[in-house]
């Protein structure tokens, strides 16, 4: 009862601080220690000015997970005054608004009870039912009953599947470099986290498959093979075939990411790996890049001994996705604007990689080479050695230029030479610009070298 007393009589006192900000950050700060105390059933808020250690009780789990780049990358999301290379944004000109009002007001009036109700874990059925048909129609293959979930993205997926299947110290392969959201996602849940190489042709299977016949055992592959983050590159055919015999051989299970897969500039990419061998393969899909992240919306599909388990996982993560985005999705999708859009997003994103590649022959140092993707969003730059790019992120800051190091990409010591440049949200009119200062600042580390 006196804590409820002294809680409310602290809080008020740190309102009136408030508003008196400016000179009073002093006041407010020990007032929040105060309540933070007094919460903790500390009742005397004199007792101590010592702010509260939260990361002495951080889990063991969280400890060593980093997450500042993810962190950095999304607060640039804003900031106009930078050229920014840095996140893997869908150009906010792919994104419908016109249709989505009419949608979104249709929804509200009419089918207010499912769009903003509480829906089923695996999702709504017409929703599953429509995404089920686009991977029929796309993909050659539609999942069969209880094998495809809704997801809240494409990381969802990779939560869930690493909070149903791994324990501490389970083996977790990812392609060297990956995507650095699904390191933490595994490592979240303290995986040991290994990398495998990549070449022109996606993951190196004869490198694996030593790795294999050494002793590794791992329980999950995740793999990007369509225009990979970071690198932009895609997995042969042939590589493909060598993985999920691998897959079956060993035991472990394939997670496929393919959130580029449909944003390719001219072929598409060789058959996914789940329409190939559904019995060792789970497929993680998003609908960010091709619709809008805004909605959070993506899918799981995989086989339904799996899928089950990742609803039931989901049930104490966020129980289900938005309904509003899972109807905002299927009407979107249904009336055909999702294939139309996506045709006009490639072209977009085609004529800005094109650009990207001709500004970085016009502006980079000798002896740097980069990536040709054939969809996607990146391009994966290797300086010549001897440059640090972390420690050049802030020289290309001061240019007011921004791009991504490469070593969050890898779960060891690679990519100190490494970059990854997102050309997804990059005006056409300002790559050169962006590149240019890219070079400039390389140029000037290789200098002082
Ligand atoms: C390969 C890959 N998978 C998944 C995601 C996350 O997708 P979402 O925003 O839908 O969670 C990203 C986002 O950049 C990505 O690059």
């Amino acid at each position: 009862m006196l804590g409820n007393i002294v809680v409310a009589y602290v809080k008020q006192a740190a309102r009136n601080s408030y508003i008196c900000k400016i000179g009073c950050q002093e006041t407010e700060t020990r007032m929040s220690a105060a309540i933070d105390q007094s919460q903790a059933g500390l009742s005397d808020p004199a007792v101590s000015d010592k702010a509260r250690d939260w990361d002495a009780g951080l889990a063991r789990r969280t400890k060593s997970l980093g997450g500042g780049e993810i962190t950095a990358i999304l607060a640039l999301a804003g900031s106009s005054d930078v050229i920014t290379f840095s996140g893997g944004f869908p150009d906010p000109a792919t994104f419908p608004t016109g249709v989505l009002a009419d949608i979104a007001a249709r929804l509200i009036t009419e089918d207010a009870g499912v769009a903003l109700q509480y829906s089923a874990t695996e999702g709504i059925a017409g929703v599953r039912d429509y995404v089920a048909g686009r991977l029929g129609s796309l993909q050659g293959r539609t999942p069969g009953p209880g094998e495809l979930m809704v997801t809240s993205g494409g990381i969802d997926c990779m939560e869930l599947v690493a909070k149903s299947y791994l324990d501490a110290g389970d083996a977790v392969v990812v392609e060297a470099p990956t995507y650095l959201g699904a390191i933490m996602a595994f490592r979240g849940y303290e995986a040991d986290v290994r990398g495998v190489p990549v070449d022109g042709d996606g993951l190196r299977t004869d490198v694996l498959a030593d790795q294999l016949a050494a002793g590794l055992r791992p329980k999950i592959l995740y793999t990007i093979p369509d225009f990979q983050n970071p690198t932009g590159l895609t997995m042969s055919a042939p590589r493909r075939t060598e993985l999920i015999d691998l897959a079956r051989q060993y035991g472990f299970l394939i997670v496929e990411d393919v959130a580029y897969r449909d944003l390719h500039f001219e072929d598409a990419p060789p058959d996914s790996l789940w329409s190939i061998a559904p019995d060792v393969v789970l497929q993680a899909g998003t609908f960010s890049k091709i619709f809008c992240p805004g909605f959070r919306m993506g899918w799981a599909a995989g086989p339904a001994e799996i899928i089950s388990r990742l609803v039931v996982a989901k049930q104490n993560s966020d129980q289900c996705s938005g309904a509003l985005g899972q109807r905002m999705l299927e009407e979107y999708g249904r009336g055909g604007h999702m294939e139309r859009q996506i045709i006009a997003s490639r072209a977009l994103y085609a004529r800005r990689a094109a650009l990207m590649t001709d500004a970085l022959t016009a502006h980079m140092p000798e002896g740097t080479t980069w990536t040709t993707p054939g969809g996607g969003f990146y391009i994966w730059v290797t300086a010549p050695d001897g440059v640090d790019t972390v420690a050049l992120s802030a020289a290309a800051r001061a240019r007011k230029v921004a791009y991504v190091p490469g070593r969050p990409f890898y779960t060891g010591d690679d990519g100190a030479v490494q970059i990854r440049l997102a050309y997804s949200r990059v005006a056409d009119e300002l790559i050169d610009e962006g590149i240019q200062r890219i070079g400039a600042v390389l140029r000037t580390a290789l200098e002082g070298l």
